[in-house]
């Protein structure tokens, strides 16, 4: 079923909302047509309904051989190359999920690696998993990126130890180009078992493509589902007739509200398993946006937690910003508050509701204290947190992205700015 969107709180007016429509058309057929800036990083459109099948499948069979071999698959890689994979891995597993027992999990747990320089944690981490059955997945588009590369030539000396150079290779498995790079020409050399990130699918917009696929499945969801969740969203999200598309309504109110004079977007989710979601939509929106010297910054509300922090910012800060909640309609479990004799801690008035109901008040209840206070408020409404679900809200985000970029007059879908600290970095260590 379909994802909502609801801007009756942006406290904007109807005809605000119509000046908008015909650069909302000019951006559609600017990313349909393929003749907008940034076209040589359109293959995640329509990848939906063109992937490569087979591949896909062997996705599933390396899911399980993995699962087969290790209790623990360490992913490698940065920005683009994990953010994807950890939003729907924490979206959709138990919330402890790494702390399962094994019988209980639905895969190997899931550590991510290479996305900082701390020697720290991966001493940690080399520490941690020196008692289990390890593979890697190491993931990088280009292929020469500094974290993911010099998390991997550690993980994979420690692995080479462990197991021994033949037995090490069959539990390394490369996520890169087809032909470019230092890990293909690696992956290549070793033997590894590689898959393919297209040329054409910027980092950003991989999490449908193997980068994100493989540990997905990896933690056991159903990548079937997921994918099908990501195929309705490009057809529906196609649609032309802007009042009967959410996700070109959420593209237009967004470039409303930063044209009349909002600064900040924050992304609020009310389920600390949507955190991350967070994480990878700042990556999707603020890479693609931030260009010329424009563009809305992406930050996130977690809450509650977070009402009892920047809450009182967002009340009565200054009035920048406009938030936008994304909420989960129906959640998957549930507790009850029971009556107690004593009513000690004045919870009695709450006795036989739920949690979600509680969370549901919290939510309107800061949505309308927000707004009162003259931040405005989208929402954005799944159904329920599934595969299938999941998969059609990051293709709402990343096509809602591509349109409000085109609006914004920027090119969504190049970079550049983040070279700068590389050249930086790459001078001060006296690389060639
Ligand atoms: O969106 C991007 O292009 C970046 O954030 C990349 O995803 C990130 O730098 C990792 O790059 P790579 O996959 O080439 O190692």
């Amino acid at each position: 079923s379909k994802i909502k969107f609801d801007y009756s709180n942006s406290l904007t007016s109807a005809h605000e909302y119509e000046y908008f429509k015909p650069q909302i058309m000019a951006a559609h057929e600017l990313l349909h047509s393929g003749k907008g800036q940034g076209n040589d990083y359109l293959g995640w459109l329509h990848y939906p309904s063109s992937y490569d099948q087979a591949e896909f499948e062997r996705i599933k069979v390396t899911a399980k051989k993995i699962n087969e071999r290790a209790d623990v698959l360490i992913v490698i890689g940065i920005g683009g190359s994990y953010l994807g994979s950890k939003t729907v891995i924490d979206a959709l597993s138990h919330s402890f999920y790494n702390e399962l027992p094994k019988e209980k999990r639905k895969g190997a747990k899931i550590y991510f690696a290479g996305n900082h320089i701390s020697g720290t944690y991966l001493s940690d981490l080399l520490e941690i998993i020196e008692t289990q059955e390890v593979c890697l997945n190491v993931i990088s588009k280009s292929g020469t990126t500094t974290e993911p590369a010099i998390a991997f030539r550690i993980l994979k000396k420690a692995l080479e130890a462990k197991y021994g150079k033949t037995e090490a290779k069959d539990r390394i498995f490369a996520t890169t180009d087809a032909e470019k790079g230092a890990l293909r020409t690696l992956a290549n050399k070793e033997g590894y078992e590689t898959f393919v990130i297209p040329a054409n699918v910027g980092g950003r917009f991989s999490v449908i493509t193997p980068v994100g696929l493989l540990p997905i499945a990896v933690a056991g969801i159903d990548i079937d589902a997921l994918m099908q969740g990501v195929k309705d969203g490009e057809t529906e999200y196609s649609e032309t007739n802007i009042d009967e598309n959410p996700c070109y309504q959420y593209a237009l109110m967004r470039n409303v509200l930063y044209n009349k004079g909002k600064a900040i977007e924050v992304l609020v989710n009310y389920e600390p398993s949507m955190a991350f979601l967070a994480e990878w939509w700042m990556q999707l929106y603020g890479e693609s946006e931030g260009k010329d010297g424009k563009g809305l910054f992406p930050t996130k509300m977690n809450n509650t937690t977070d009402l009892h922090s920047m809450g009182q910012m967002i009340q009565d800060g200054p009035r920048i910003m406009f938030e936008t909640v994304v909420r989960v309609e129906s959640v998957e479990k549930d507790l009850v508050l029971e009556m107690e004799d004593q009513d000690l801690d004045g919870l009695n008035y709450l006795a036989g509701k739920k949690m979600s109901y509680v969370n549901e008040n919290a939510f309107k209840g800061t949505l309308e204290a927000h707004v009162d206070g003259r931040v405005p408020n989208l929402v954005v409404t799944i159904p329920q947190k599934d595969a299938y679900h999941f998969g059609k809200l990051l293709y709402f985000f990343m096509k809602a992205c591509g349109i409000s970029g085109y609006v914004l007059g920027v090119n969504p879908f190049d970079q550049p700015g983040v070279e700068a600290y590389k050249k930086n970095m790459f001078r001060l260590l006296g690389k060639k």
